[in-house]
């Protein structure tokens, strides 16, 4: 098993696809006969070698839904730890991954208003995203506006859509306040800069690798490196502290970023990025973060005003029905898109193909801004790799599972 991949031939890939793609047909379309659309394929939880594009049956769709002719998937933080399985409640694989998508009404179910066949829209699935063909009931389905380019768009939903809730809905951001946001220069953290900047007289202090401030210094007021201790430097600025943090980390950080609250702030734990800590899911990061967010103590936040929230857009969708309540946040947000208040900002645009590459860029701490799976693009040839950086997604792994020996591809950077 730990040499799985390791020395693995083209040969061998290509027939463990065709394995793939039978025992997904006869599982999916036993008639054999339906329709075919590329995948990624997630086979097992693991590294990235658990993830293949493959040929899957062509989903048709049900009652009130819309069937998507997919251009661009966005790929999250999120996506790794499924990948990983270091998630609560997994759903058993083999799976295709993903939970945005956009692209064309190709076609429209029984009972379903308010689409037409060529409208171009955006979608949050519940797994599914990344194929070419997507179903997706209309209460999850969002139109484009004409300006939104495709790889706009998969940058847009769930980053946009997640910061406002966690800034306006659960934080209430008002004029003259402060926010403190981890990984600053990543998806939701840009999207959290741009709406900050849309209340006047609002301080973003942005946590980043140092490589990105210089990106990043238009949208963040004041920016620290993720491995300086941040919480002296913020109070030197304002001794007061902040009035919101919002922690992504859920590790070492939540005691310190309970610290860094004025009075009546608030503290939004939204994500759990310190669990992944290589390519493949380690007990330990899981342990220790939860422990110590179960360390926080009501008592304590009683005596000293503070609010501690919890955020997650997709439960709120898919598990509490919510999705009117994010229709209306989409609208507004599509109407500070149209004022040009809020642009996206894409890091890159991936090949399915490539989707092993664009996973290593997100462990590797490489982008700036959103991954997008561009389903139409051709997947850039293999180049020597004569890197010297060492990547993290190395680290503390399990079991080892490289399978991209010493080779790379280029993003394609937007
Ligand atoms: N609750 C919700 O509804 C919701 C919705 C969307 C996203 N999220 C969460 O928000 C966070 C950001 O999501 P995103 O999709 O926008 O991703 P992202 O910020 O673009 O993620 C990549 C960046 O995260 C930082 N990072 C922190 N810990 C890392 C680690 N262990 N390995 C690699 N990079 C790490 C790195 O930036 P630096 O090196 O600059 O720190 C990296 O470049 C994630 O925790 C995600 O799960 C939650």
């Amino acid at each position: 098993m730990a040499k799985e991949g390791a020395d693995m031939t083209e040969e061998t890939e290509y027939m463990i696809d065709r394995n793939l793609v039978k025992e997904t047909a006869s599982a999916e379309s036993p008639a054999g006969n339906a329709k075919e659309m590329r995948a990624v394929m997630l086979t097992g939880f693991g590294g990235l070698n658990k993830l293949r594009v493959t040929k899957k049956a062509m989903p048709e769709p049900q009652d009130g839904e819309v069937k998507i002719r997919v251009k661009t998937c966005g790929l999250n933080f999120l996506d790794l730890m499924v990948r990983q399985g270091n998630i609560d409640n997994p759903p058993k694989p083999p799976i295709v991954p993903g939970f945005e998508c956009c692209g064309i009404v190709e076609s429209v179910g029984e009972n379903t208003e308010g689409f037409e066949i060529g409208d171009r829209v955006m979608a949050f699935v519940n797994y599914s995203a990344w194929a070419e063909v997507v179903c997706a009931p209309v209460d999850f389905v969002y139109k484009m506006p004409d300006e939104m380019t495709f790889a706009e768009a998969a940058a847009f939903s769930l980053n946009f859509v997640a910061a406002y809730m966690m800034l306006f809905e659960v934080a209430n951001l008002r004029e003259g306040m402060s926010v403190l946001v981890h990984s600053a220069g990543g998806g939701v953290g840009q999207a959290v800069a741009q709406l900050c900047s849309t209340v006047p007289n609002v301080i973003v202090f942005g946590i980043a690798s140092s490589f990105k401030h210089a990106a990043i210094k238009d949208s963040v007021t004041h920016f620290f490196d993720r491995n300086a201790d941040y919480i002296q430097d913020v109070k030197k600025i304002s001794p007061d502290g902040v009035d919101v943090v919002l922690d992504c980390l859920c590790g070492e950080n939540t005691g310190k970023g309970l610290s860094l609250l004025k009075p009546l702030g608030t503290y939004i734990l939204y994500g759990a990025s310190n669990m992944v800590t290589g390519e493949t899911k380690s007990f330990f990061s899981f342990a220790k973060s939860w422990w110590q967010v179960e360390k926080v103590n009501p008592i304590k936040l009683y005596e000293e005003n503070k609010v501690i929230a919890g955020f997650s857009l997709l439960n709120l969708l898919f598990k509490q029905g919510r999705c009117s309540l994010v229709k209306a946040v989409m609208d507004k947000l599509l109407c500070l898109y149209g004022q040009k208040k809020i642009k996206p900002v894409v890091d890159s645009l991936w090949a399915l193909e490539e989707v092993k590459e664009a996973m290593q860029r997100i462990h590797d701490r490489g982008n700036i801004g959103k991954l997008i799976l561009d389903v139409e693009k051709s997947p850039t040839p293999l180049m020597a790799n004569d890197s010297t950086e060492t990547s993290e997604a190395g680290e503390e792994e399990e079991e080892p599972e490289g399978d991209n020996d010493s080779k790379e591809r280029m993003p394609f950077i937007h």
